[in-house]
Protein backbone atom coordinates (compact mmCIF):
# COMPACT_ATOMS: atom_id res chain seq x y z
CA UNK A 1 0.00 0.00 0.00
CA UNK A 2 1.10 3.56 -0.63
CA UNK A 3 0.95 6.27 2.08
CA UNK A 4 -2.28 7.78 0.13
CA UNK A 5 -4.11 4.34 0.11
CA UNK A 6 -3.33 4.34 3.78
CA UNK A 7 -4.97 7.42 4.33
CA UNK A 8 -8.00 6.41 2.37
CA UNK A 9 -8.43 3.51 4.49
CA UNK A 10 -8.11 5.16 7.49
CA UNK A 11 -10.34 8.07 6.68
CA UNK A 12 -13.03 7.22 8.41
CA UNK A 13 -11.98 4.73 11.01
CA UNK A 14 -10.97 5.77 14.30
CA UNK A 15 -7.23 5.68 14.66
CA UNK A 16 -7.64 3.16 17.30
CA UNK A 17 -4.98 0.90 15.50
CA UNK A 18 -1.89 0.55 13.43
CA UNK A 19 -2.04 -1.68 10.59
CA UNK A 20 -0.02 -3.21 8.95
CA UNK A 21 -0.14 -2.10 5.15
CA UNK A 22 -1.97 -5.03 3.16
CA UNK A 23 -5.10 -5.41 2.37
CA UNK A 24 -6.20 -9.01 2.82
CA UNK A 25 -8.97 -10.47 0.63
CA UNK A 26 -9.20 -13.85 1.32
CA UNK A 27 -8.02 -17.21 2.92
CA UNK A 28 -7.15 -21.19 2.38
CA UNK A 29 -6.18 -23.29 5.45
CA UNK A 30 -3.71 -21.61 6.84
CA UNK A 31 -2.96 -19.15 4.24
CA UNK A 32 -3.97 -15.31 3.64
CA UNK A 33 -3.75 -13.87 0.13
CA UNK A 34 -3.71 -10.10 -0.46
CA UNK A 35 -5.94 -7.70 -2.89
CA UNK A 36 -2.52 -8.50 -5.06
CA UNK A 37 -2.73 -12.26 -4.52
CA UNK A 38 0.42 -12.43 -2.43
CA UNK A 39 0.55 -15.23 0.10
CA UNK A 40 1.03 -14.79 3.69
CA UNK A 41 1.37 -17.51 5.87
CA UNK A 42 -0.47 -17.56 9.30
CA UNK A 43 1.21 -17.98 12.45
CA UNK A 44 -1.25 -15.35 14.59
CA UNK A 45 -4.58 -16.61 13.23
CA UNK A 46 -6.64 -13.85 14.22
CA UNK A 47 -5.45 -13.29 17.15
CA UNK A 48 -5.82 -17.19 18.59
CA UNK A 49 -9.54 -16.85 16.85
CA UNK A 50 -9.26 -18.25 13.58
CA UNK A 51 -9.09 -22.18 15.21
CA UNK A 52 -9.87 -24.00 11.99
CA UNK A 53 -8.33 -21.53 9.72
CA UNK A 54 -9.97 -20.17 6.81
CA UNK A 55 -12.49 -21.67 4.85
CA UNK A 56 -13.18 -24.68 6.61
CA UNK A 57 -15.86 -26.37 4.42
CA UNK A 58 -18.38 -27.91 7.48
CA UNK A 59 -17.73 -24.51 9.07
CA UNK A 60 -19.07 -22.71 5.88
CA UNK A 61 -22.30 -24.66 5.38
CA UNK A 62 -22.81 -24.50 9.40
CA UNK A 63 -23.07 -21.10 8.87
CA UNK A 64 -25.01 -20.70 5.75
CA UNK A 65 -27.63 -23.03 6.45
CA UNK A 66 -27.94 -21.45 9.48
CA UNK A 67 -28.48 -17.97 8.14
CA UNK A 68 -30.60 -19.32 5.64
CA UNK A 69 -33.16 -20.72 8.46
CA UNK A 70 -32.95 -18.30 11.42
CA UNK A 71 -30.18 -16.08 12.31
CA UNK A 72 -31.32 -14.03 15.68
CA UNK A 73 -34.42 -14.16 17.78
CA UNK A 74 -33.52 -12.61 21.41
CA UNK A 75 -33.21 -14.41 24.52
CA UNK A 76 -36.89 -14.64 24.80
CA UNK A 77 -37.53 -17.81 22.92
CA UNK A 78 -35.55 -21.08 22.88
CA UNK A 79 -33.70 -22.40 19.99
CA UNK A 80 -32.24 -25.83 19.14
CA UNK A 81 -28.86 -24.23 18.28
CA UNK A 82 -28.51 -22.73 21.45
CA UNK A 83 -29.38 -25.78 23.41
CA UNK A 84 -27.05 -28.25 21.41
CA UNK A 85 -23.76 -25.37 21.79
CA UNK A 86 -24.60 -25.17 25.53
CA UNK A 87 -24.26 -28.81 25.83
CA UNK A 88 -21.46 -29.68 23.25
CA UNK A 89 -19.83 -27.13 25.68
CA UNK A 90 -20.52 -28.06 29.39
CA UNK A 91 -19.29 -31.61 27.49
CA UNK A 92 -16.05 -30.06 26.45
CA UNK A 93 -15.54 -28.39 29.73
CA UNK A 94 -16.93 -30.24 32.23
CA UNK A 95 -18.68 -27.52 33.82
CA UNK A 96 -23.09 -27.52 34.59
CA UNK A 97 -23.87 -23.92 32.50
CA UNK A 98 -23.21 -21.11 30.11
CA UNK A 99 -23.91 -17.92 29.46
CA UNK A 100 -22.93 -16.82 25.97
CA UNK A 101 -21.75 -13.65 25.05
CA UNK A 102 -20.11 -11.84 21.67
CA UNK A 103 -16.59 -11.08 22.81
CA UNK A 104 -13.85 -12.20 25.57
CA UNK A 105 -14.42 -9.10 27.41
CA UNK A 106 -17.90 -9.73 27.59
CA UNK A 107 -17.14 -13.37 29.13
CA UNK A 108 -15.15 -11.75 31.61
CA UNK A 109 -17.70 -9.13 32.46
CA UNK A 110 -19.76 -11.71 33.14
CA UNK A 111 -17.53 -13.56 35.47
CA UNK A 112 -16.87 -11.10 37.40
CA UNK A 113 -20.52 -9.73 37.83
CA UNK A 114 -21.02 -13.37 38.73
CA UNK A 115 -18.08 -13.19 41.33
CA UNK A 116 -19.30 -10.08 43.30
CA UNK A 117 -22.80 -11.85 43.07
CA UNK A 118 -22.41 -14.78 44.15
CA UNK A 119 -20.07 -13.87 47.03
CA UNK A 120 -22.23 -11.08 48.42
CA UNK A 121 -25.03 -13.25 48.37
CA UNK A 122 -22.90 -16.22 50.04
CA UNK A 123 -20.03 -15.13 51.24
CA UNK A 124 -20.15 -11.71 52.98
CA UNK A 125 -21.56 -7.91 51.53
CA UNK A 126 -18.19 -7.38 51.97
CA UNK A 127 -16.59 -9.70 49.81
CA UNK A 128 -16.55 -7.31 46.99
CA UNK A 129 -12.71 -6.99 46.04
CA UNK A 130 -10.92 -9.20 43.02
CA UNK A 131 -7.35 -9.45 42.83
CA UNK A 132 -5.73 -9.45 39.43
CA UNK A 133 -2.14 -10.20 38.47
CA UNK A 134 0.02 -7.40 36.81
CA UNK A 135 0.76 -7.86 33.42
CA UNK A 136 -2.21 -9.46 32.50
CA UNK A 137 -4.89 -8.77 29.77
CA UNK A 138 -8.63 -9.22 30.31
CA UNK A 139 -10.62 -6.62 27.66
CA UNK A 140 -11.45 -2.97 27.21
CA UNK A 141 -14.68 -2.53 29.12
CA UNK A 142 -14.39 -0.82 32.10
CA UNK A 143 -14.23 -3.97 34.46
CA UNK A 144 -11.57 -5.86 32.45
CA UNK A 145 -10.00 -2.90 31.67
CA UNK A 146 -9.42 -2.37 35.61
CA UNK A 147 -8.60 -6.11 35.64
CA UNK A 148 -5.91 -6.09 33.24
CA UNK A 149 -2.89 -5.85 35.25
CA UNK A 150 -1.43 -2.72 32.74
CA UNK A 151 -1.59 0.85 33.60
CA UNK A 152 -0.68 2.44 30.18
CA UNK A 153 -3.84 0.67 28.77
CA UNK A 154 -5.67 2.73 31.85
CA UNK A 155 -3.99 5.83 31.41
CA UNK A 156 -6.59 8.64 30.95
CA UNK A 157 -9.55 6.26 31.36
CA UNK A 158 -9.76 6.71 35.09
CA UNK A 159 -11.35 6.52 37.35
CA UNK A 160 -11.68 2.50 37.33
CA UNK A 161 -13.53 0.06 38.77
CA UNK A 162 -13.40 0.32 42.62
CA UNK A 163 -12.04 -2.81 44.64
CA UNK A 164 -9.31 -4.10 42.21
CA UNK A 165 -6.29 -5.36 43.51
CA UNK A 166 -2.76 -7.14 42.19
CA UNK A 167 -0.25 -9.01 42.51
CA UNK A 168 2.92 -10.62 40.01
CA UNK A 169 1.88 -13.72 38.37
CA UNK A 170 3.71 -16.97 39.45
CA UNK A 171 4.37 -15.04 42.79
CA UNK A 172 2.18 -16.92 45.53
CA UNK A 173 2.91 -15.45 48.42
CA UNK A 174 1.85 -11.92 47.10
CA UNK A 175 -1.22 -13.51 46.68
CA UNK A 176 -1.40 -15.00 50.02
CA UNK A 177 -0.59 -11.55 51.29
CA UNK A 178 -3.37 -9.68 49.46
CA UNK A 179 -5.65 -12.70 50.29
CA UNK A 180 -5.26 -12.85 54.06
CA UNK A 181 -8.00 -14.26 55.06
CA UNK A 182 -10.22 -13.52 52.38
CA UNK A 183 -12.85 -11.80 54.54
CA UNK A 184 -13.23 -8.78 51.46
CA UNK A 185 -12.75 -11.30 48.07
CA UNK A 186 -15.16 -12.14 45.91
CA UNK A 187 -12.16 -13.86 43.32
CA UNK A 188 -8.97 -14.29 42.14
CA UNK A 189 -8.39 -13.93 37.97
CA UNK A 190 -6.01 -15.03 36.03
CA UNK A 191 -5.16 -16.46 32.77
CA UNK A 192 -3.18 -20.03 32.96
CA UNK A 193 -1.31 -19.42 30.45
CA UNK A 194 -0.69 -15.43 29.32
CA UNK A 195 -1.23 -14.45 26.46
CA UNK A 196 -1.52 -10.32 25.38
CA UNK A 197 1.12 -10.25 28.61
CA UNK A 198 4.02 -11.85 26.71
CA UNK A 199 3.24 -16.03 26.53
CA UNK A 200 4.29 -16.46 29.62
CA UNK A 201 2.61 -20.34 31.59
CA UNK A 202 1.36 -20.55 35.55
CA UNK A 203 4.16 -22.77 37.02
CA UNK A 204 2.71 -26.06 37.67
CA UNK A 205 2.93 -25.44 41.81
CA UNK A 206 1.52 -22.18 41.18
CA UNK A 207 -1.71 -22.98 40.15
CA UNK A 208 -2.82 -25.59 42.26
CA UNK A 209 -0.98 -23.70 45.39
CA UNK A 210 -3.76 -20.39 43.81
CA UNK A 211 -6.57 -22.92 43.73
CA UNK A 212 -5.77 -24.70 47.38
CA UNK A 213 -5.15 -20.50 48.72
CA UNK A 214 -8.62 -20.00 47.11
CA UNK A 215 -10.45 -22.90 48.52
CA UNK A 216 -8.87 -22.14 52.00
CA UNK A 217 -10.77 -18.41 51.84
CA UNK A 218 -13.65 -19.02 50.23
CA UNK A 219 -12.23 -17.62 46.84
CA UNK A 220 -14.02 -17.71 44.11
CA UNK A 221 -11.06 -18.32 41.05
CA UNK A 222 -11.89 -17.06 37.27
CA UNK A 223 -9.63 -18.44 34.42
CA UNK A 224 -9.64 -16.10 31.36
CA UNK A 225 -8.98 -19.23 29.07
CA UNK A 226 -10.16 -16.36 26.25
CA UNK A 227 -6.68 -16.84 24.33
CA UNK A 228 -5.20 -20.15 25.73
CA UNK A 229 -8.53 -22.31 25.75
CA UNK A 230 -10.07 -24.11 23.54
CA UNK A 231 -7.58 -26.64 22.01
CA UNK A 232 -4.61 -24.09 21.91
CA UNK A 233 -2.77 -26.19 24.43
CA UNK A 234 -4.12 -29.41 22.86
CA UNK A 235 -6.46 -29.67 26.16
CA UNK A 236 -9.52 -28.17 25.46
CA UNK A 237 -9.05 -25.88 28.43
CA UNK A 238 -5.27 -24.88 29.36
CA UNK A 239 -6.23 -25.52 33.12
CA UNK A 240 -6.64 -29.69 32.14
CA UNK A 241 -2.92 -29.66 30.84
CA UNK A 242 -2.56 -28.55 35.09
CA UNK A 243 -5.46 -30.44 36.69
CA UNK A 244 -6.67 -27.27 38.19
CA UNK A 245 -10.00 -26.40 38.36
CA UNK A 246 -11.05 -23.31 38.29
CA UNK A 247 -14.90 -22.08 39.73
CA UNK A 248 -15.23 -19.79 36.60
CA UNK A 249 -14.15 -20.45 33.03
CA UNK A 250 -14.09 -17.59 29.95
CA UNK A 251 -14.06 -18.07 26.77
CA UNK A 252 -14.20 -16.59 23.55
CA UNK A 253 -11.98 -16.28 20.16
CA UNK A 254 -11.12 -20.11 19.53
CA UNK A 255 -14.92 -21.14 20.00
CA UNK A 256 -15.84 -19.05 17.34
CA UNK A 257 -13.49 -19.74 14.82
CA UNK A 258 -13.56 -16.15 13.45
CA UNK A 259 -17.30 -15.49 14.45
CA UNK A 260 -17.54 -13.37 17.64
CA UNK A 261 -18.67 -15.09 20.49
CA UNK A 262 -17.53 -15.99 24.27
CA UNK A 263 -18.62 -17.88 27.34
CA UNK A 264 -18.67 -17.62 30.95
CA UNK A 265 -19.31 -20.84 32.07
CA UNK A 266 -19.63 -22.32 35.80
CA UNK A 267 -20.94 -25.05 38.26
CA UNK A 268 -24.72 -24.82 38.82
CA UNK A 269 -24.44 -23.80 42.01
CA UNK A 270 -22.45 -20.50 41.09
CA UNK A 271 -23.91 -20.17 37.64
CA UNK A 272 -27.96 -20.29 39.32
CA UNK A 273 -26.49 -16.90 41.02
CA UNK A 274 -27.06 -14.96 37.46
CA UNK A 275 -31.13 -15.40 38.24
CA UNK A 276 -33.79 -14.45 35.31
CA UNK A 277 -33.34 -10.51 34.15
CA UNK A 278 -29.98 -10.02 36.89
CA UNK A 279 -27.70 -10.13 33.56
CA UNK A 280 -27.89 -10.25 29.88
CA UNK A 281 -27.31 -9.26 26.18
CA UNK A 282 -29.14 -9.31 23.13
CA UNK A 283 -27.10 -11.01 20.81
CA UNK A 284 -25.22 -13.80 23.20
CA UNK A 285 -26.14 -16.82 22.17
CA UNK A 286 -28.47 -15.92 19.12
CA UNK A 287 -29.08 -19.04 16.94
CA UNK A 288 -26.25 -17.75 14.29
CA UNK A 289 -23.32 -17.92 16.88
CA UNK A 290 -24.56 -20.67 18.94
CA UNK A 291 -24.37 -22.66 15.45
CA UNK A 292 -20.98 -21.88 14.73
CA UNK A 293 -20.48 -22.54 18.50
CA UNK A 294 -21.58 -26.05 18.44
CA UNK A 295 -19.74 -26.97 15.14
CA UNK A 296 -16.06 -25.40 15.86
CA UNK A 297 -16.45 -26.64 19.60
CA UNK A 298 -17.00 -30.27 18.43
CA UNK A 299 -14.14 -30.08 16.09
CA UNK A 300 -11.78 -28.36 18.59
CA UNK A 301 -12.46 -31.35 21.53
CA UNK A 302 -11.95 -34.31 19.43
CA UNK A 303 -9.03 -36.63 20.62
CA UNK A 304 -7.50 -36.64 17.14
CA UNK A 305 -7.34 -32.53 16.71
CA UNK A 306 -6.16 -32.06 19.92
CA UNK A 307 -3.07 -35.05 19.83
CA UNK A 308 -2.19 -33.45 16.57
CA UNK A 309 -1.96 -29.89 18.19
CA UNK A 310 -0.01 -30.99 21.10
CA UNK A 311 2.42 -33.14 18.64
CA UNK A 312 2.80 -30.05 15.96
CA UNK A 313 3.46 -27.11 19.24
CA UNK A 314 6.05 -29.90 20.43
CA UNK A 315 7.39 -29.98 16.93
CA UNK A 316 6.92 -25.95 16.82
CA UNK A 317 8.66 -25.11 20.02
CA UNK A 318 11.80 -27.88 19.07
CA UNK A 319 12.07 -25.59 15.53
CA UNK A 320 11.84 -22.37 17.83
CA UNK A 321 14.92 -23.80 19.87
CA UNK A 322 17.18 -24.83 17.26
CA UNK A 323 16.65 -21.10 16.13
CA UNK A 324 17.26 -19.78 19.37
CA UNK A 325 20.44 -21.98 19.15
CA UNK A 326 21.71 -20.30 16.37
CA UNK A 327 20.57 -16.51 17.00
CA UNK A 328 21.82 -16.27 20.81
CA UNK A 329 22.37 -12.82 20.61
CA UNK A 330 18.47 -12.31 19.09
CA UNK A 331 16.80 -15.02 21.07
CA UNK A 332 16.60 -14.69 24.93
CA UNK A 333 13.66 -17.65 25.59
CA UNK A 334 11.27 -19.72 23.96
CA UNK A 335 7.87 -20.30 25.60
CA UNK A 336 4.48 -22.00 25.89
CA UNK A 337 2.38 -24.99 25.43
CA UNK A 338 0.72 -26.55 22.30
CA UNK A 339 0.10 -23.90 19.70
CA UNK A 340 0.26 -21.10 22.05
CA UNK A 341 4.12 -20.26 21.91
CA UNK A 342 6.65 -17.10 22.06
CA UNK A 343 10.11 -16.29 21.80
CA UNK A 344 11.29 -13.47 24.23
CA UNK A 345 13.71 -11.21 22.32
CA UNK A 346 16.41 -9.17 23.11
CA UNK A 347 15.14 -6.49 21.07
CA UNK A 348 11.70 -5.04 20.76
CA UNK A 349 9.82 -7.54 18.37
CA UNK A 350 8.77 -4.65 15.58
CA UNK A 351 11.89 -5.37 13.54
CA UNK A 352 11.43 -8.98 12.95
CA UNK A 353 7.64 -8.98 12.31
CA UNK A 354 8.04 -6.28 9.59
CA UNK A 355 10.52 -8.79 7.62
CA UNK A 356 8.31 -11.64 8.34
CA UNK A 357 5.17 -9.70 6.61
CA UNK A 358 7.85 -8.24 3.27
CA UNK A 359 8.78 -12.31 3.96
CA UNK A 360 5.39 -13.88 3.50
CA UNK A 361 4.72 -14.71 7.42
CA UNK A 362 2.20 -13.17 9.83
CA UNK A 363 3.41 -12.89 13.13
CA UNK A 364 2.32 -10.69 16.10
CA UNK A 365 3.96 -9.29 19.47
CA UNK A 366 3.29 -10.09 23.26
CA UNK A 367 4.09 -7.63 25.85
CA UNK A 368 7.41 -5.77 24.22
CA UNK A 369 9.69 -8.09 23.63
CA UNK A 370 8.35 -11.57 22.44
CA UNK A 371 6.87 -12.55 19.15
CA UNK A 372 3.99 -14.60 20.01
CA UNK A 373 2.55 -17.33 17.53
CA UNK A 374 -0.76 -18.49 17.63
CA UNK A 375 -1.70 -20.13 14.56
CA UNK A 376 -5.02 -22.02 13.17
CA UNK A 377 -5.02 -25.27 15.33
CA UNK A 378 -5.44 -26.90 11.95
CA UNK A 379 -2.03 -26.30 10.87
CA UNK A 380 0.43 -29.37 9.74
CA UNK A 381 4.36 -29.67 10.07
CA UNK A 382 5.19 -28.82 6.85
CA UNK A 383 3.41 -25.48 7.46
CA UNK A 384 5.28 -25.16 10.43
CA UNK A 385 8.53 -25.59 8.73
CA UNK A 386 7.61 -23.43 5.97
CA UNK A 387 6.51 -20.84 8.50
CA UNK A 388 9.95 -21.23 10.50
CA UNK A 389 12.02 -20.98 7.73
CA UNK A 390 10.47 -17.60 6.74
CA UNK A 391 11.19 -16.70 10.50
CA UNK A 392 14.98 -17.82 10.05
CA UNK A 393 14.98 -15.78 7.19
CA UNK A 394 14.09 -12.33 8.58
CA UNK A 395 16.29 -13.07 11.40
CA UNK A 396 19.28 -13.59 9.65
CA UNK A 397 18.46 -10.20 8.25
CA UNK A 398 18.66 -7.92 11.58
C1 LIG B 1 -6.81 -13.44 27.74
C2 LIG B 1 -7.77 -12.50 27.08
N1 LIG B 1 -8.87 -12.12 27.72
C3 LIG B 1 -9.77 -11.28 27.18
C4 LIG B 1 -9.58 -10.76 25.93
C5 LIG B 1 -10.58 -9.81 25.35
O1 LIG B 1 -11.29 -10.44 24.35
P1 LIG B 1 -12.11 -9.57 23.28
O2 LIG B 1 -11.11 -8.79 22.51
O3 LIG B 1 -12.84 -10.60 22.46
O4 LIG B 1 -13.03 -8.70 24.05
C6 LIG B 1 -8.43 -11.12 25.21
C7 LIG B 1 -8.19 -10.57 23.88
O5 LIG B 1 -7.11 -10.57 23.35
C8 LIG B 1 -7.51 -12.01 25.80
O6 LIG B 1 -6.40 -12.39 25.16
Amino acid sequence: MDNQEIIEYNEYLFPTYNRFPIVLDHGKGVYLYDTDNNEYIDFMGGIAVNSLGYGDEGLIKTVTDQVSNLQHISNLYYSKPLKEAAETLSKATGFDEVFFTNSGAEANECALKLARRHQIQNKSKDATKIISMNGSFHGRTYATLTTTGQPEYQKDFGPMLPDVEYVDFNDINQLKEKLGDGSDVAAVILEPIRGEGGVIPADKDYLKEVRELCNKTNTLLIFDEVQCGAGRTGEFLACDLYQVKPDIVTMAKGIGSGFPVGACLANKEIGDTLSAGTHGTTYGGNPLATAVVNYVVARLSNPELLNQVKENGSYFKEELNKLKEKYPELIKDVRGEGLILGIELTQAPGEVINKNLENGLLTISAANNTIRFVPPLIITKEEIKKGIDILDKSLATI
